[in-house]
């Protein structure tokens, strides 16, 4: 363990589909956040292409690294490490940053810091003005994953809790693919709800009953939507887009805030922290926050920009492990299908 909390870390994220390159100081001031998106390309096919999402973080990345240096002013020498997601994600996205790190590690022999990409949703959360204190209770929330994890020491994460099926965000995705919104659908089914009327359609609430109380699932509801909608379209009546996505809405955030309290109770935890791209969405915030609060806890979410895909929080993982000496190897490759706790 290094004695004092300095550090320059560059962070690298190519796990899905932006390329982002960050410069961290002292594990939370952000001197550069650049992320590249590729919607625009992706949004054309209704979801993610991984061959061109490899292809294009390749063409982007190191642009992205040399504005990222110069936005912030530092030079490679004065980095202290390179952190890099090396998974979950897609393995093509993945190994781009990868490669990418391992290849500046060693030309400027500098630490490589291999960062698993929920964990640095997680550490969103350490890039607030005010820092969550540990032990907290986090709910991560994203394209591929929904889970609840504990964590009581930094970087020992421990999954309590995780989606059966479907994660929340692949909920809303393919609720926006159904009524053909666009993609991502979060953002978008979001923005109609807060014009419906969330008690408009009574969708399901999926409890899995004794021993996984503290695990989700998702694809009832995706069914259910699904046939609402082709019930519909055979009887020929027009779908209301607002009142579906705000019963829609309705439905995943009951079921997410209730397991989340209800798991706060059991571990006894008062920091509950919200996590991973769906946490972007405004009424979970509003309403965990509420629920959170009155049950005594004190709860945080990082600023929308922090909660979807981005290097700052993976230089902030990077940040710890610089500071506890744990470092990567010249053999560290990608890995899918990462899981919470593995290093
Ligand atoms: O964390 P993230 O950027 O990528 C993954 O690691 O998966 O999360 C992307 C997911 C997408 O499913 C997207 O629809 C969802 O986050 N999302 C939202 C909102 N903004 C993004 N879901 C609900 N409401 C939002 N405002
Ligand atoms: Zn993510």
């Amino acid at each position: 363990m290094l004695e004092n909390n300095n550090s320059i870390i560059l962070g690298i994220e190519t796990s899905c589909d932006d390329t982002s390159v960050a410069v961290l100081a002292d594990g939370n001031k952000i001197l550069s956040n650049l992320i590249s998106s590729q919607i625009t390309i992706h949004e054309k096919f209704g979801g993610v292409v991984p061959e061109v999402a490899s292809r294009k973080h390749l063409e982007s990345i190191n642009p992205l690294i040399d504005l990222a240096l110069k936005e912030s002013e530092v030079s490679f020498n004065e980095i202290d490490g390179i952190a890099v997601t090396y998974g979950p994600g897609l393995v093509g996205s993945l190994l781009v940053g990868v490669a990418c790190a391992k290849a500046l590690s060693f030309a400027l022999e500098k630490p490589l810091l291999p960062v698993n990409h929920i964990l640095a949703h997680i550490y969103a959360n350490f890039l607030l003005p005010e820092r969550p204190q540990l032990p907290l209770l986090a709910l991560v929330v994203s394209g591929g994953h929904t889970s609840l994890v504990l964590m009581e020491e930094h970087l020992k994460p421990q999954l309590i809790g995780q989606t059966r099926d479907d994660a929340a965000g692949e909920a809303y995705d393919k609720t926006a693919r159904a009524l053909k919104l666009g993609y991502p659908g979060g953002p978008i089914i979001d923005r109609l709800a807060g014009e419906g009327n969330p008690d408009k359609i009574n969708f399901p609430r999926a409890n899995l009953g004794k021993g996984r109380e503290f695990d989700f699932s998702f694809s009832g509801l995706k069914s259910s939507v699904l046939n609402h909608i082709n019930q519909a379209k055979m009887k020929n009546e027009v779908i209301n887009v607002e009142d579906l996505s705000a019963s829609f809405q309705a439905a995943v955030v009951e079921v997410l805030i209730d397991k989340t309290i209800k798991a706060k109770d059991h571990y006894n935890i008062k920091n509950v922290v919200l996590a991973g791209g769906v946490a972007a969405n405004s009424t979970l915030r509003l309403k965990m926050k509420e629920s959170v609060e009155k049950n005594q806890g004190n709860f945080y979410c990082p600023p929308l920009k922090l909660c979807t895909d981005n290097a700052a929080m993976v230089a902030c993982v990077g940040h710890f492990l610089y500071r506890q000496g744990i470092r990567g190897s010249f053999d560290l490759n990608a890995v899918p299908g990462l899981v919470l706790g593995q290093t």
